[in-house]
Protein backbone atom coordinates (compact mmCIF):
# COMPACT_ATOMS: atom_id res chain seq x y z
CA UNK A 1 0.00 0.00 0.00
CA UNK A 2 1.01 3.37 -0.55
CA UNK A 3 2.79 5.56 2.18
CA UNK A 4 0.25 8.16 2.24
CA UNK A 5 -1.71 8.81 5.36
CA UNK A 6 -5.53 9.05 4.83
CA UNK A 7 -7.83 10.73 7.50
CA UNK A 8 -10.97 9.65 8.31
CA UNK A 9 -13.04 11.77 10.88
CA UNK A 10 -15.31 10.20 12.67
CA UNK A 11 -18.86 11.67 12.57
CA UNK A 12 -19.84 10.58 15.48
CA UNK A 13 -18.10 13.58 17.54
CA UNK A 14 -19.21 16.36 15.19
CA UNK A 15 -23.00 17.98 16.12
CA UNK A 16 -25.85 15.44 15.05
CA UNK A 17 -28.08 18.51 14.33
CA UNK A 18 -26.82 19.66 11.35
CA UNK A 19 -24.62 16.28 10.17
CA UNK A 20 -24.98 17.34 6.15
CA UNK A 21 -22.78 20.25 7.07
CA UNK A 22 -20.54 18.99 9.06
CA UNK A 23 -19.34 16.27 6.39
CA UNK A 24 -19.29 19.01 4.20
CA UNK A 25 -16.86 21.20 6.37
CA UNK A 26 -14.79 18.25 7.14
CA UNK A 27 -14.58 17.29 3.66
CA UNK A 28 -13.63 20.75 2.68
CA UNK A 29 -10.67 20.77 5.63
CA UNK A 30 -8.92 17.86 3.93
CA UNK A 31 -10.18 14.88 5.44
CA UNK A 32 -9.72 12.11 2.92
CA UNK A 33 -12.29 9.83 4.50
CA UNK A 34 -15.17 9.95 6.25
CA UNK A 35 -15.43 7.51 9.02
CA UNK A 36 -19.25 6.73 9.69
CA UNK A 37 -19.92 4.80 13.33
CA UNK A 38 -22.74 2.30 13.48
CA UNK A 39 -23.91 1.20 16.74
CA UNK A 40 -26.50 -0.92 18.08
CA UNK A 41 -26.63 -0.99 21.78
CA UNK A 42 -26.26 -4.72 21.85
CA UNK A 43 -22.88 -5.15 20.57
CA UNK A 44 -21.48 -1.82 22.14
CA UNK A 45 -23.68 -0.40 24.86
CA UNK A 46 -24.33 2.79 22.62
CA UNK A 47 -26.02 3.60 19.61
CA UNK A 48 -25.15 6.22 17.30
CA UNK A 49 -27.28 5.85 13.57
CA UNK A 50 -28.37 3.75 10.65
CA UNK A 51 -28.75 3.52 7.01
CA UNK A 52 -31.56 6.04 6.44
CA UNK A 53 -28.64 8.59 8.12
CA UNK A 54 -26.09 7.81 5.91
CA UNK A 55 -27.76 7.67 2.69
CA UNK A 56 -28.89 11.03 3.78
CA UNK A 57 -25.03 12.44 3.83
CA UNK A 58 -24.26 11.11 0.70
CA UNK A 59 -24.87 13.76 -1.38
CA UNK A 60 -23.01 15.41 0.91
CA UNK A 61 -19.31 14.81 -0.33
CA UNK A 62 -17.82 12.46 -3.32
CA UNK A 63 -14.95 11.54 -0.37
CA UNK A 64 -14.77 7.65 0.46
CA UNK A 65 -17.63 6.12 2.87
CA UNK A 66 -16.02 4.27 5.47
CA UNK A 67 -18.56 2.28 7.57
CA UNK A 68 -17.90 1.31 10.74
CA UNK A 69 -20.41 -1.29 11.73
CA UNK A 70 -21.00 -2.14 15.56
CA UNK A 71 -23.51 -4.58 14.99
CA UNK A 72 -24.47 -8.11 15.72
CA UNK A 73 -25.99 -9.82 13.54
CA UNK A 74 -24.17 -7.53 10.86
CA UNK A 75 -25.38 -9.58 7.90
CA UNK A 76 -28.82 -8.79 7.30
CA UNK A 77 -27.99 -5.35 7.30
CA UNK A 78 -24.84 -5.31 4.67
CA UNK A 79 -26.82 -4.88 1.75
CA UNK A 80 -29.08 -1.94 3.55
CA UNK A 81 -25.24 -0.18 4.44
CA UNK A 82 -24.16 -0.41 0.64
CA UNK A 83 -27.20 0.88 -0.78
CA UNK A 84 -26.71 3.83 1.39
CA UNK A 85 -23.76 4.81 -0.17
CA UNK A 86 -20.76 3.41 1.77
CA UNK A 87 -17.54 2.58 0.29
CA UNK A 88 -15.85 0.18 2.80
CA UNK A 89 -17.93 -1.88 4.82
CA UNK A 90 -16.39 -3.27 7.82
CA UNK A 91 -17.31 -5.22 10.40
CA UNK A 92 -15.95 -7.26 13.65
CA UNK A 93 -14.47 -10.30 13.67
CA UNK A 94 -16.15 -10.74 16.84
CA UNK A 95 -19.52 -9.75 15.92
CA UNK A 96 -20.51 -13.10 14.23
CA UNK A 97 -19.62 -16.81 13.73
CA UNK A 98 -19.10 -16.34 9.48
CA UNK A 99 -16.49 -14.03 8.55
CA UNK A 100 -15.78 -15.35 5.83
CA UNK A 101 -19.36 -14.95 4.28
CA UNK A 102 -19.75 -12.04 6.13
CA UNK A 103 -16.56 -10.59 3.78
CA UNK A 104 -17.59 -12.09 0.91
CA UNK A 105 -21.14 -10.53 0.75
CA UNK A 106 -19.42 -7.07 1.14
CA UNK A 107 -17.75 -7.96 -2.04
CA UNK A 108 -20.63 -9.46 -4.06
CA UNK A 109 -22.51 -6.24 -3.21
CA UNK A 110 -19.82 -4.06 -4.81
CA UNK A 111 -18.16 -2.93 -1.46
CA UNK A 112 -14.74 -2.75 -0.24
CA UNK A 113 -14.84 -5.13 2.42
CA UNK A 114 -12.92 -4.61 6.06
CA UNK A 115 -12.54 -6.30 9.38
CA UNK A 116 -11.92 -4.54 12.85
CA UNK A 117 -10.41 -6.42 15.88
CA UNK A 118 -11.29 -4.99 19.55
CA UNK A 119 -8.42 -4.57 21.59
CA UNK A 120 -8.36 -8.45 22.92
CA UNK A 121 -9.14 -9.99 19.52
CA UNK A 122 -5.58 -11.20 18.72
CA UNK A 123 -4.89 -11.21 14.78
CA UNK A 124 -4.92 -15.28 14.10
CA UNK A 125 -8.67 -14.28 13.84
CA UNK A 126 -8.31 -13.36 10.50
CA UNK A 127 -4.95 -14.71 9.07
CA UNK A 128 -7.40 -17.50 7.47
CA UNK A 129 -9.20 -14.42 5.47
CA UNK A 130 -6.58 -12.70 4.26
CA UNK A 131 -7.48 -12.76 0.34
CA UNK A 132 -11.19 -11.83 1.19
CA UNK A 133 -10.35 -8.03 2.77
CA UNK A 134 -9.40 -4.82 2.08
CA UNK A 135 -9.01 -3.44 4.82
CA UNK A 136 -8.42 -4.27 8.42
CA UNK A 137 -9.41 -2.15 11.62
CA UNK A 138 -7.51 -2.14 14.41
CA UNK A 139 -9.59 -0.59 17.22
CA UNK A 140 -6.92 1.59 19.90
CA UNK A 141 -9.96 1.70 22.53
CA UNK A 142 -12.65 -0.65 23.51
CA UNK A 143 -15.54 0.64 20.80
CA UNK A 144 -18.44 2.57 21.87
CA UNK A 145 -17.32 5.64 22.74
CA UNK A 146 -15.53 8.57 21.26
CA UNK A 147 -13.12 10.85 23.56
CA UNK A 148 -11.17 7.54 25.40
CA UNK A 149 -7.32 7.01 25.82
CA UNK A 150 -4.91 5.16 22.81
CA UNK A 151 -4.33 1.59 24.30
CA UNK A 152 -0.41 1.14 23.95
CA UNK A 153 -0.72 -2.47 24.01
CA UNK A 154 -2.21 -1.54 20.11
CA UNK A 155 1.20 -0.15 19.16
CA UNK A 156 2.54 -3.42 18.41
CA UNK A 157 -0.88 -5.07 17.35
CA UNK A 158 -0.34 -2.17 14.55
CA UNK A 159 2.81 -3.95 13.76
CA UNK A 160 2.01 -7.59 13.92
CA UNK A 161 -1.01 -6.70 11.74
CA UNK A 162 1.50 -4.59 8.75
CA UNK A 163 3.71 -7.55 8.82
CA UNK A 164 0.43 -10.23 7.93
CA UNK A 165 -0.40 -7.89 5.34
CA UNK A 166 2.90 -8.11 3.84
CA UNK A 167 2.92 -6.43 0.14
CA UNK A 168 -1.45 -7.31 0.04
CA UNK A 169 -3.37 -4.11 -1.39
CA UNK A 170 -5.11 -3.87 2.41
CA UNK A 171 -5.44 -0.86 3.92
CA UNK A 172 -4.47 -0.85 8.11
CA UNK A 173 -6.66 1.22 9.67
CA UNK A 174 -6.65 2.58 13.66
CA UNK A 175 -9.48 3.51 15.50
CA UNK A 176 -9.34 5.54 18.78
CA UNK A 177 -7.76 8.38 20.67
CA UNK A 178 -6.12 9.32 17.65
CA UNK A 179 -4.58 12.71 18.43
CA UNK A 180 -0.96 14.77 17.50
CA UNK A 181 0.80 12.35 20.27
CA UNK A 182 -0.68 9.08 18.94
CA UNK A 183 -0.45 9.55 15.15
CA UNK A 184 2.54 9.13 14.44
CA UNK A 185 3.32 6.06 16.70
CA UNK A 186 0.26 4.83 14.90
CA UNK A 187 1.77 5.90 11.58
CA UNK A 188 5.40 4.38 12.43
CA UNK A 189 4.02 1.27 13.10
CA UNK A 190 2.59 0.89 10.07
CA UNK A 191 -1.20 2.21 10.02
CA UNK A 192 -2.17 4.09 6.35
CA UNK A 193 -5.52 4.96 7.61
CA UNK A 194 -6.36 7.10 11.02
CA UNK A 195 -9.54 7.47 12.06
CA UNK A 196 -9.79 10.98 14.36
CA UNK A 197 -13.33 12.17 16.13
CA UNK A 198 -12.51 14.04 19.18
CA UNK A 199 -9.39 15.22 18.08
CA UNK A 200 -10.76 16.85 14.84
CA UNK A 201 -14.43 17.79 15.42
CA UNK A 202 -13.10 20.58 17.72
CA UNK A 203 -14.36 24.04 16.95
CA UNK A 204 -16.69 24.55 14.23
CA UNK A 205 -15.82 26.40 10.99
CA UNK A 206 -14.06 24.99 8.20
CA UNK A 207 -11.37 26.81 9.28
CA UNK A 208 -11.07 25.29 12.98
CA UNK A 209 -11.51 21.63 11.17
CA UNK A 210 -8.34 22.66 8.69
CA UNK A 211 -6.45 23.33 11.76
CA UNK A 212 -6.54 20.02 13.39
CA UNK A 213 -7.25 17.87 10.18
CA UNK A 214 -3.12 19.58 8.96
CA UNK A 215 -1.63 18.98 12.71
CA UNK A 216 -2.81 15.60 12.69
CA UNK A 217 -1.39 14.85 9.04
CA UNK A 218 1.03 16.58 9.50
CA UNK A 219 2.65 14.32 12.48
CA UNK A 220 1.47 11.21 10.74
CA UNK A 221 3.92 11.75 7.58
CA UNK A 222 6.10 13.14 9.35
CA UNK A 223 6.59 9.58 11.59
CA UNK A 224 6.12 7.53 8.61
CA UNK A 225 9.54 9.65 6.54
CA UNK A 226 11.17 8.54 10.07
CA UNK A 227 10.73 4.95 10.22
C1 LIG B 1 -15.36 4.11 18.84
C2 LIG B 1 -15.45 4.53 17.39
C3 LIG B 1 -14.45 5.55 17.00
C4 LIG B 1 -14.58 6.85 17.73
C5 LIG B 1 -13.25 7.53 17.71
O1 LIG B 1 -16.24 3.07 19.03
O2 LIG B 1 -15.27 3.42 16.55
O3 LIG B 1 -14.46 5.75 15.59
O4 LIG B 1 -15.55 7.69 17.19
O5 LIG B 1 -13.33 8.65 18.53
P1 LIG B 1 -12.04 9.33 19.16
O6 LIG B 1 -11.18 9.76 18.00
O7 LIG B 1 -12.61 10.47 19.92
O8 LIG B 1 -11.36 8.30 20.00
ZN1 LIG C 1 -14.97 3.69 14.27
Amino acid sequence: MSTQVRLAPSILAADFSRLGEEVKNVCDAGADWVHLDVMDGHFVPNISFGPAVIQSLRPYTDKVFDCHLMIAPADPYLEAFAKAGCDYITVHAEAGPHLHRSLQTIRALGKKAGVSLNPATPLSAIEHVMDDLDLILIMSVNPGFGGQKYIPAMTDKIRMAKSLIGDRPIHLEVDGGITAETAPIATAAGADVLVAGSAIFKGTSVDDYRKTVDTLRKAAEEAVARS
